[in-house]
């Protein structure tokens, strides 16, 4: 049997319940990572912790909001406990709004925007980040969005999320560049989920670049915005 690109790895995945965070974890358990794993719903984590442990990796899972301090340190807590390490950490976790300009939204929509998307990534990093340095290596995927790289009226809110997620994530990179720890973000795309009220494409198929950019494969990338359907392109691996 040939060995996954990613055996013998960690790798911690917020947001893992459902959609994409769900279809990157199997896609690294399918690769031999082990994985830890949080959202809100213990439910939608059970059944992502069963079918992972259908593929033979071991799993830790915890509800968590990403949000709050204390809920991330428990989390990040237990998974190096029990699983030793933490190679990859996908900050994946993330909440839109309802499609309304800046000066419509609400404090309390503005506020939950930004601290599951923006204050949630710099949490996790906080937690994560220190284990890495102390092993001199480890790679830091932040999922982003076109929306955070342009604008569109009506996603104010989500969209500064996000343009606040690429500056954390080429900041955190110049940081921890003498450190050998990579953080880049991705765009997955359109991708049918919960948030897109399941319009757009298969969330199976944007995980190939979560995969490389785990792996020891792209270890000389760091402080880079990663499109799917560009990296698709570029290394001649779209679907037919
Ligand atoms: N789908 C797209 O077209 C698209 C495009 C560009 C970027 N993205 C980004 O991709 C990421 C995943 O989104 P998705 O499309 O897969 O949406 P989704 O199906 O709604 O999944 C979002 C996941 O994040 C979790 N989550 C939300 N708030 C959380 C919190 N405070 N603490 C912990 N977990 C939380 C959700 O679980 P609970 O609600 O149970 O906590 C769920 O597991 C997001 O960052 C999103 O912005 C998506």
């Amino acid at each position: 049997m040939t060995q996954g690109v990613l055996e013998g790895k960690v790798a911690l995945i917020t947001g893992a319940g459902r959609g994409i965070g769900r279809a990157v974890a199997l896609a690294f358990a399918r690769e031999g990572a082990s994985l830890a794993l949080c959202s809100r719903t213990s439910k939608e984590l059970l059944e992502t912790e069963k079918a992972a442990a259908d593929l033979g990796v071991t799993t830790v899972f915890q509800t968590c909001d990403v949000s709050r301090a204390g809920d991330v340190e428990a989390f990040v807590t237990r998974a190096i406990g029990t699983l030793g390490r933490v190679d990859v950490l996908v900050n994946n976790a993330g909440v839109a709004h309802r499609a309304a300009s800046l000066l419509e939204l609400s404090h309390d929509e503005w506020d939950d925007v930004l601290a599951t998307n923006l204050r949630g990534a710099w949490l996790l990093a906080r937690a994560v980040i220190p284990h890495m340095v102390r092993q001199r290596c480890g790679s830091v995927i932040n999922v982003s969005s076109w929306l955070g790289r342009d604008a569109l009226v009506g996603y104010g809110a989500y969209g500064v999320s996000k343009w606040g997620l690429e500056g954390l994530t080429r900041y955190l990179a110049l940081e921890l560049k003498s450190a050998r720890v990579r953080v880049n973000s991705v765009s997955p795309g359109y991708v049918a989920t919960k948030m897109t009220q399941y319009r757009g494409g298969k969330a199976e198929d944007v995980v190939e670049l979560f995969v490389y950019l785990a792996s020891d494969a792209s270890a000389s990338l760091t402080g880079q915005q990663l499109d799917v359907e560009t990296w698709k392109r570029d290394f001649g691996i779209r679907k037919r």
